[in-house]
Protein backbone atom coordinates (compact mmCIF):
# COMPACT_ATOMS: atom_id res chain seq x y z
CA UNK A 1 0.00 0.00 0.00
CA UNK A 2 1.22 3.46 -0.83
CA UNK A 3 0.05 7.20 -0.41
CA UNK A 4 -0.08 10.22 -2.24
CA UNK A 5 0.73 9.81 -5.56
CA UNK A 6 0.45 13.05 -8.15
CA UNK A 7 -2.92 14.84 -8.73
CA UNK A 8 -5.61 12.95 -10.32
CA UNK A 9 -7.23 13.97 -13.37
CA UNK A 10 -8.37 11.65 -15.48
CA UNK A 11 -8.92 7.43 -14.51
CA UNK A 12 -9.79 4.39 -16.23
CA UNK A 13 -11.46 1.52 -15.41
CA UNK A 14 -11.11 -2.28 -16.50
CA UNK A 15 -13.55 -5.63 -15.79
CA UNK A 16 -11.42 -8.64 -16.52
CA UNK A 17 -11.95 -12.42 -15.71
CA UNK A 18 -15.75 -13.74 -15.70
CA UNK A 19 -18.38 -11.14 -15.13
CA UNK A 20 -20.49 -10.87 -12.52
CA UNK A 21 -23.94 -8.68 -11.89
CA UNK A 22 -23.17 -5.78 -10.65
CA UNK A 23 -20.12 -4.68 -12.42
CA UNK A 24 -21.83 -2.14 -14.14
CA UNK A 25 -23.13 -0.58 -10.88
CA UNK A 26 -19.21 -0.42 -10.09
CA UNK A 27 -18.87 1.65 -13.52
CA UNK A 28 -21.71 3.81 -12.51
CA UNK A 29 -20.52 4.77 -9.11
CA UNK A 30 -16.68 4.93 -10.38
CA UNK A 31 -17.63 7.37 -13.00
CA UNK A 32 -19.95 9.63 -11.06
CA UNK A 33 -17.91 10.19 -8.23
CA UNK A 34 -15.22 10.56 -10.98
CA UNK A 35 -16.91 13.32 -12.49
CA UNK A 36 -17.90 14.62 -9.27
CA UNK A 37 -14.64 15.59 -7.90
CA UNK A 38 -13.78 16.76 -11.94
CA UNK A 39 -11.73 14.23 -13.30
CA UNK A 40 -12.17 12.36 -16.44
CA UNK A 41 -13.08 8.76 -16.42
CA UNK A 42 -12.50 6.45 -19.41
CA UNK A 43 -13.26 2.78 -19.34
CA UNK A 44 -10.58 0.14 -21.26
CA UNK A 45 -12.83 -2.60 -23.05
CA UNK A 46 -12.42 -5.96 -22.50
CA UNK A 47 -9.76 -5.86 -19.80
CA UNK A 48 -6.89 -4.64 -21.60
CA UNK A 49 -7.54 -5.20 -24.99
CA UNK A 50 -8.79 -1.96 -25.74
CA UNK A 51 -4.95 -0.71 -24.93
CA UNK A 52 -2.72 -3.43 -25.94
CA UNK A 53 -4.86 -4.60 -29.32
CA UNK A 54 -5.77 -1.80 -30.52
CA UNK A 55 -6.26 -2.81 -34.07
CA UNK A 56 -9.54 -4.81 -32.72
CA UNK A 57 -11.21 -1.94 -32.56
CA UNK A 58 -11.83 1.27 -34.86
CA UNK A 59 -9.59 3.91 -34.16
CA UNK A 60 -9.25 5.45 -30.59
CA UNK A 61 -12.51 2.76 -29.51
CA UNK A 62 -10.39 1.10 -27.26
CA UNK A 63 -11.46 2.80 -24.17
CA UNK A 64 -15.18 4.31 -23.74
CA UNK A 65 -15.31 7.62 -22.62
CA UNK A 66 -17.87 7.41 -19.59
CA UNK A 67 -19.77 10.35 -19.27
CA UNK A 68 -22.87 10.58 -17.11
CA UNK A 69 -25.31 10.15 -19.82
CA UNK A 70 -23.39 6.55 -20.97
CA UNK A 71 -23.66 5.29 -17.24
CA UNK A 72 -27.30 6.29 -16.73
CA UNK A 73 -29.57 3.98 -15.68
CA UNK A 74 -26.68 0.81 -15.92
CA UNK A 75 -26.76 -0.42 -12.43
CA UNK A 76 -29.58 -2.35 -13.24
CA UNK A 77 -28.08 -4.05 -16.26
CA UNK A 78 -25.71 -7.46 -15.87
CA UNK A 79 -22.89 -8.15 -17.67
CA UNK A 80 -20.31 -5.21 -18.35
CA UNK A 81 -20.28 -2.68 -20.87
CA UNK A 82 -16.96 -2.25 -20.78
CA UNK A 83 -16.59 -6.31 -22.08
CA UNK A 84 -14.60 -8.77 -20.24
CA UNK A 85 -11.55 -11.82 -20.83
CA UNK A 86 -10.16 -13.94 -18.95
CA UNK A 87 -6.76 -14.30 -21.42
CA UNK A 88 -5.63 -10.96 -21.31
CA UNK A 89 -3.31 -10.99 -18.32
CA UNK A 90 -0.70 -8.64 -19.38
CA UNK A 91 1.99 -9.75 -17.44
CA UNK A 92 1.62 -13.46 -19.34
CA UNK A 93 0.08 -12.28 -22.41
CA UNK A 94 -0.62 -14.97 -24.88
CA UNK A 95 0.63 -14.45 -28.32
CA UNK A 96 0.10 -16.48 -31.48
CA UNK A 97 3.28 -17.91 -32.63
CA UNK A 98 4.37 -18.72 -36.28
CA UNK A 99 3.81 -22.70 -35.50
CA UNK A 100 0.01 -22.36 -34.30
CA UNK A 101 1.37 -22.38 -30.55
CA UNK A 102 0.76 -19.63 -27.98
CA UNK A 103 3.62 -18.05 -25.97
CA UNK A 104 2.89 -16.10 -22.80
CA UNK A 105 4.75 -12.66 -23.37
CA UNK A 106 5.28 -10.37 -20.81
CA UNK A 107 3.39 -7.11 -22.42
CA UNK A 108 3.10 -4.78 -18.82
CA UNK A 109 5.74 -2.25 -19.96
CA UNK A 110 3.10 -1.96 -23.34
CA UNK A 111 0.06 -1.57 -21.50
CA UNK A 112 2.08 1.32 -19.06
CA UNK A 113 3.18 2.80 -22.32
CA UNK A 114 -0.32 3.46 -23.62
CA UNK A 115 -1.84 4.15 -20.39
CA UNK A 116 0.48 7.38 -20.08
CA UNK A 117 -0.07 7.98 -23.83
CA UNK A 118 -3.78 8.07 -22.64
CA UNK A 119 -2.97 10.50 -19.81
CA UNK A 120 -4.30 8.13 -17.88
CA UNK A 121 -3.23 8.99 -14.21
CA UNK A 122 -5.02 5.77 -12.07
CA UNK A 123 -6.12 2.75 -12.77
CA UNK A 124 -9.15 1.33 -10.90
CA UNK A 125 -9.34 -2.89 -11.81
CA UNK A 126 -12.19 -4.88 -10.90
CA UNK A 127 -12.15 -8.50 -10.93
CA UNK A 128 -11.12 -11.81 -9.17
CA UNK A 129 -8.07 -13.31 -7.67
CA UNK A 130 -6.56 -13.04 -11.31
CA UNK A 131 -7.48 -9.54 -11.84
CA UNK A 132 -6.59 -8.30 -8.60
CA UNK A 133 -3.00 -10.16 -8.86
CA UNK A 134 -2.00 -8.43 -11.80
CA UNK A 135 -3.59 -4.87 -10.22
CA UNK A 136 -0.97 -5.60 -7.60
CA UNK A 137 1.60 -5.90 -9.93
CA UNK A 138 0.87 -2.52 -11.85
CA UNK A 139 0.77 -0.89 -8.28
CA UNK A 140 4.07 -2.42 -7.57
CA UNK A 141 5.26 -1.30 -11.08
CA UNK A 142 3.98 2.85 -9.59
CA UNK A 143 0.83 3.23 -11.47
CA UNK A 144 -1.49 3.91 -8.50
CA UNK A 145 -4.31 1.21 -8.64
CA UNK A 146 -7.04 0.65 -6.61
CA UNK A 147 -8.74 -3.18 -6.92
CA UNK A 148 -12.07 -3.86 -6.36
CA UNK A 149 -13.40 -7.63 -5.31
CA UNK A 150 -15.64 -9.38 -7.89
CA UNK A 151 -16.69 -13.06 -8.39
CA UNK A 152 -19.84 -14.92 -7.79
CA UNK A 153 -18.16 -17.53 -6.09
CA UNK A 154 -17.02 -15.19 -3.10
CA UNK A 155 -13.98 -16.80 -2.94
CA UNK A 156 -11.58 -13.54 -2.37
CA UNK A 157 -10.08 -13.41 0.88
CA UNK A 158 -10.08 -10.06 3.12
CA UNK A 159 -14.35 -9.00 2.13
CA UNK A 160 -16.93 -10.13 3.99
CA UNK A 161 -18.10 -10.63 0.36
CA UNK A 162 -18.25 -10.07 -2.91
CA UNK A 163 -20.67 -8.16 -5.49
CA UNK A 164 -22.57 -11.01 -7.53
CA UNK A 165 -22.65 -13.85 -4.87
CA UNK A 166 -26.07 -12.80 -3.70
CA UNK A 167 -27.34 -12.86 -6.96
CA UNK A 168 -25.99 -16.45 -8.26
CA UNK A 169 -27.26 -17.61 -4.79
CA UNK A 170 -30.72 -16.24 -5.30
CA UNK A 171 -31.10 -17.62 -8.82
CA UNK A 172 -30.05 -20.68 -8.07
CA UNK A 173 -31.87 -21.43 -4.98
CA UNK A 174 -35.18 -20.47 -7.09
CA UNK A 175 -33.88 -23.17 -9.81
CA UNK A 176 -33.66 -25.56 -7.04
CA UNK A 177 -37.10 -25.04 -5.81
CA UNK A 178 -38.55 -25.53 -9.31
CA UNK A 179 -36.07 -28.52 -9.47
CA UNK A 180 -37.97 -29.53 -6.28
CA UNK A 181 -41.42 -30.03 -7.54
CA UNK A 182 -40.00 -31.87 -10.91
CA UNK A 183 -38.13 -34.84 -8.82
CA UNK A 184 -40.79 -34.77 -6.50
CA UNK A 185 -43.44 -35.68 -9.31
CA UNK A 186 -40.85 -38.19 -10.70
CA UNK A 187 -39.35 -40.04 -7.34
CA UNK A 188 -36.09 -38.82 -9.17
CA UNK A 189 -32.85 -37.74 -7.28
CA UNK A 190 -31.38 -34.35 -9.46
CA UNK A 191 -28.11 -33.47 -8.78
CA UNK A 192 -27.54 -30.12 -9.15
CA UNK A 193 -24.02 -28.36 -10.57
CA UNK A 194 -23.76 -24.97 -9.48
CA UNK A 195 -20.61 -22.62 -10.15
CA UNK A 196 -17.74 -22.69 -7.59
CA UNK A 197 -14.16 -23.53 -8.79
CA UNK A 198 -12.23 -23.73 -5.47
CA UNK A 199 -15.04 -22.26 -2.68
CA UNK A 200 -18.74 -23.79 -2.01
CA UNK A 201 -19.74 -20.85 -1.11
CA UNK A 202 -22.61 -20.93 -3.78
CA UNK A 203 -23.19 -24.47 -3.46
CA UNK A 204 -23.49 -24.04 0.31
CA UNK A 205 -26.04 -21.19 0.52
CA UNK A 206 -28.36 -21.83 -2.67
CA UNK A 207 -28.32 -25.22 -1.11
CA UNK A 208 -29.74 -24.16 2.39
CA UNK A 209 -32.11 -21.75 1.18
CA UNK A 210 -33.08 -23.98 -1.53
CA UNK A 211 -33.70 -27.12 0.99
CA UNK A 212 -31.46 -29.38 -0.82
CA UNK A 213 -31.20 -32.56 0.80
CA UNK A 214 -27.11 -33.35 0.09
CA UNK A 215 -24.64 -30.68 -0.63
CA UNK A 216 -21.02 -31.52 -1.91
CA UNK A 217 -18.28 -28.87 -1.83
CA UNK A 218 -14.59 -28.00 -3.14
CA UNK A 219 -13.39 -28.25 0.94
CA UNK A 220 -14.70 -31.82 1.90
CA UNK A 221 -14.12 -34.29 -0.58
CA UNK A 222 -16.72 -36.60 -0.68
CA UNK A 223 -17.54 -40.21 -0.81
CA UNK A 224 -21.02 -41.33 -2.00
CA UNK A 225 -22.11 -44.03 0.20
CA UNK A 226 -23.48 -41.67 2.90
CA UNK A 227 -25.77 -39.81 -0.04
CA UNK A 228 -27.25 -42.89 -1.42
CA UNK A 229 -27.88 -43.82 2.30
CA UNK A 230 -29.71 -40.86 2.90
CA UNK A 231 -31.50 -41.00 -0.45
CA UNK A 232 -32.71 -44.44 0.59
CA UNK A 233 -33.71 -43.45 4.23
CA UNK A 234 -35.98 -40.53 2.51
CA UNK A 235 -37.59 -43.66 0.17
CA UNK A 236 -37.94 -45.43 2.93
CA UNK A 237 -40.13 -42.25 4.84
CA UNK A 238 -42.28 -41.84 1.72
CA UNK A 239 -40.11 -38.66 0.61
CA UNK A 240 -39.15 -40.21 -3.02
CA UNK A 241 -37.22 -37.38 -4.43
CA UNK A 242 -33.87 -36.25 -3.49
CA UNK A 243 -31.83 -32.88 -4.30
CA UNK A 244 -28.32 -32.99 -4.25
CA UNK A 245 -26.39 -29.96 -4.72
CA UNK A 246 -23.05 -30.29 -6.52
CA UNK A 247 -20.02 -27.41 -6.72
CA UNK A 248 -18.66 -27.64 -9.87
CA UNK A 249 -15.43 -28.02 -7.98
CA UNK A 250 -16.56 -30.98 -5.68
CA UNK A 251 -14.59 -34.48 -6.16
CA UNK A 252 -14.52 -37.69 -4.71
CA UNK A 253 -11.91 -38.58 -1.34
CA UNK A 254 -8.90 -39.35 -3.20
CA UNK A 255 -10.60 -38.73 -6.77
CA UNK A 256 -10.00 -35.71 -9.11
CA UNK A 257 -12.04 -33.02 -9.95
CA UNK A 258 -13.98 -33.25 -13.45
CA UNK A 259 -12.60 -31.02 -16.30
CA UNK A 260 -14.52 -30.35 -19.45
CA UNK A 261 -12.16 -29.78 -21.65
CA UNK A 262 -8.00 -28.73 -21.77
CA UNK A 263 -6.65 -25.91 -20.39
CA UNK A 264 -6.35 -23.11 -22.89
CA UNK A 265 -2.98 -20.82 -22.54
CA UNK A 266 -3.01 -18.12 -19.92
CA UNK A 267 -6.45 -19.58 -18.71
CA UNK A 268 -7.44 -21.67 -15.83
CA UNK A 269 -8.58 -25.27 -16.40
CA UNK A 270 -12.14 -25.39 -17.00
CA UNK A 271 -14.16 -26.99 -14.33
CA UNK A 272 -17.69 -29.43 -15.52
CA UNK A 273 -19.15 -32.81 -15.15
CA UNK A 274 -19.35 -33.65 -11.62
CA UNK A 275 -23.07 -33.05 -11.59
CA UNK A 276 -23.40 -36.07 -13.71
CA UNK A 277 -20.88 -38.07 -12.58
CA UNK A 278 -22.98 -37.92 -9.05
CA UNK A 279 -26.09 -38.38 -11.08
CA UNK A 280 -25.28 -41.26 -12.83
CA UNK A 281 -23.56 -42.98 -9.16
CA UNK A 282 -26.36 -42.27 -7.53
CA UNK A 283 -28.60 -43.88 -9.58
CA UNK A 284 -26.66 -47.01 -9.35
CA UNK A 285 -26.05 -46.85 -5.89
CA UNK A 286 -30.00 -46.36 -5.02
CA UNK A 287 -30.76 -47.73 -7.29
CA UNK A 288 -33.39 -44.64 -8.74
CA UNK A 289 -34.02 -42.52 -11.45
CA UNK A 290 -31.66 -39.62 -11.84
CA UNK A 291 -30.96 -36.35 -13.93
CA UNK A 292 -28.67 -34.17 -13.88
CA UNK A 293 -28.84 -29.90 -14.16
CA UNK A 294 -26.09 -27.58 -14.43
CA UNK A 295 -27.19 -23.71 -14.00
CA UNK A 296 -23.46 -22.72 -15.03
CA UNK A 297 -23.12 -19.52 -16.67
CA UNK A 298 -27.13 -18.73 -15.89
CA UNK A 299 -25.71 -17.61 -12.72
CA UNK A 300 -23.16 -15.19 -14.13
CA UNK A 301 -26.50 -13.52 -16.10
CA UNK A 302 -29.24 -11.41 -15.42
CA UNK A 303 -29.89 -7.72 -13.11
CA UNK A 304 -27.95 -7.97 -10.14
CA UNK A 305 -30.12 -8.06 -7.05
CA UNK A 306 -30.66 -5.37 -5.11
CA UNK A 307 -27.86 -6.26 -2.18
CA UNK A 308 -25.11 -6.37 -4.84
CA UNK A 309 -26.60 -3.13 -6.67
CA UNK A 310 -25.86 -1.60 -3.58
CA UNK A 311 -22.26 -3.48 -2.84
CA UNK A 312 -21.18 -2.40 -5.93
CA UNK A 313 -22.06 1.09 -6.22
CA UNK A 314 -20.22 1.12 -2.32
CA UNK A 315 -17.34 -0.44 -3.40
CA UNK A 316 -17.16 1.76 -6.83
CA UNK A 317 -17.64 5.00 -4.72
CA UNK A 318 -14.87 3.59 -2.03
CA UNK A 319 -12.24 3.11 -4.79
CA UNK A 320 -12.03 6.88 -6.12
CA UNK A 321 -12.53 7.99 -2.56
CA UNK A 322 -9.36 5.59 -2.08
CA UNK A 323 -7.88 7.06 -5.27
CA UNK A 324 -8.57 10.84 -4.05
CA UNK A 325 -7.12 10.16 -0.43
CA UNK A 326 -3.81 9.21 -2.53
CA UNK A 327 -3.59 5.74 -2.01
CA UNK A 328 -2.70 3.15 -4.22
CA UNK A 329 -2.10 -1.22 -3.86
CA UNK A 330 -5.04 -1.37 -2.26
CA UNK A 331 -8.50 -2.76 -2.65
CA UNK A 332 -11.49 -1.99 -1.36
CA UNK A 333 -13.12 -4.86 0.69
CA UNK A 334 -16.20 -5.35 2.84
CA UNK A 335 -14.78 -4.87 6.51
CA UNK A 336 -18.44 -6.15 8.87
CA UNK A 337 -20.78 -3.56 7.54
CA UNK A 338 -18.01 -0.36 6.45
CA UNK A 339 -16.21 -0.56 2.88
CA UNK A 340 -12.16 0.14 4.17
CA UNK A 341 -9.17 -0.32 1.56
CA UNK A 342 -7.11 -3.51 2.38
CA UNK A 343 -3.60 -3.76 0.90
CA UNK A 344 -3.99 -5.92 -2.44
CA UNK A 345 -0.81 -7.40 -0.85
CA UNK A 346 -2.75 -9.02 1.92
CA UNK A 347 -5.46 -10.44 -0.29
CA UNK A 348 -3.87 -10.88 -3.68
CA UNK A 349 -3.85 -14.44 -4.75
CA UNK A 350 -5.24 -15.87 -1.69
CA UNK A 351 -8.54 -17.52 -1.38
CA UNK A 352 -11.54 -17.66 0.77
CA UNK A 353 -12.73 -21.05 0.97
CA UNK A 354 -15.84 -21.90 3.28
CA UNK A 355 -14.70 -22.27 6.69
CA UNK A 356 -14.90 -26.02 8.18
CA UNK A 357 -15.73 -24.86 11.49
CA UNK A 358 -17.83 -22.09 10.40
CA UNK A 359 -21.90 -21.80 11.61
CA UNK A 360 -23.30 -22.06 8.04
CA UNK A 361 -21.77 -25.50 7.64
CA UNK A 362 -22.84 -26.53 11.32
CA UNK A 363 -25.95 -24.97 10.67
CA UNK A 364 -26.35 -27.47 7.38
CA UNK A 365 -24.97 -30.45 9.80
CA UNK A 366 -27.84 -29.19 12.27
CA UNK A 367 -30.53 -29.53 9.46
CA UNK A 368 -29.51 -33.00 8.91
CA UNK A 369 -28.06 -31.98 5.36
CA UNK A 370 -25.60 -34.61 3.95
CA UNK A 371 -22.39 -33.26 2.71
CA UNK A 372 -21.21 -36.53 1.51
CA UNK A 373 -19.04 -37.37 5.00
O1 LIG B 1 -16.55 -16.44 -12.10
C1 LIG B 1 -15.90 -17.58 -11.59
C2 LIG B 1 -16.38 -18.75 -12.35
O2 LIG B 1 -17.76 -18.59 -12.30
C3 LIG B 1 -15.99 -20.13 -11.84
O3 LIG B 1 -16.83 -20.67 -10.88
C4 LIG B 1 -16.01 -20.93 -13.11
O4 LIG B 1 -15.17 -22.06 -13.00
C5 LIG B 1 -15.49 -19.96 -14.10
O5 LIG B 1 -15.97 -18.70 -13.69
C6 LIG B 1 -15.87 -20.24 -15.53
O6 LIG B 1 -15.51 -19.18 -16.33
P1 LIG B 1 -15.46 -19.19 -17.91
O7 LIG B 1 -16.32 -20.30 -18.43
O8 LIG B 1 -15.96 -17.85 -18.29
O9 LIG B 1 -14.05 -19.37 -18.29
Amino acid sequence: MTALHQPIRRIAITTGGGDAPGLNAVIQAVTRSALQRGWTCVGIRDGYDGLLRPERYGPGEGLIPLTLPRVDGIAALGGTLLGSTNQGNPFAYPVRQADGSTALIDRSQDLLDALSRERVDALVAVGGDGSLAIAHRLAQRGLPVVGVPKTIDNDLDGTVTTFGFDTAVAFASECIDRLHTTAASHHRIIAVEVMGRYAGWIALHAGLAGGAHAILLPELPFDLAPVAEMVRRRDAQGQSHSLVVVAEGAHPRGGERALSGPAEAGHAERLGGMGEQVSQALARLAGKDARCVVLGHLLRGGSPSAFDRVAALRFGAAAVRALAAGLSGVMVALDGNTVRPVPLADVAGRMKAVPLDGDTLATARDLGICLGQ
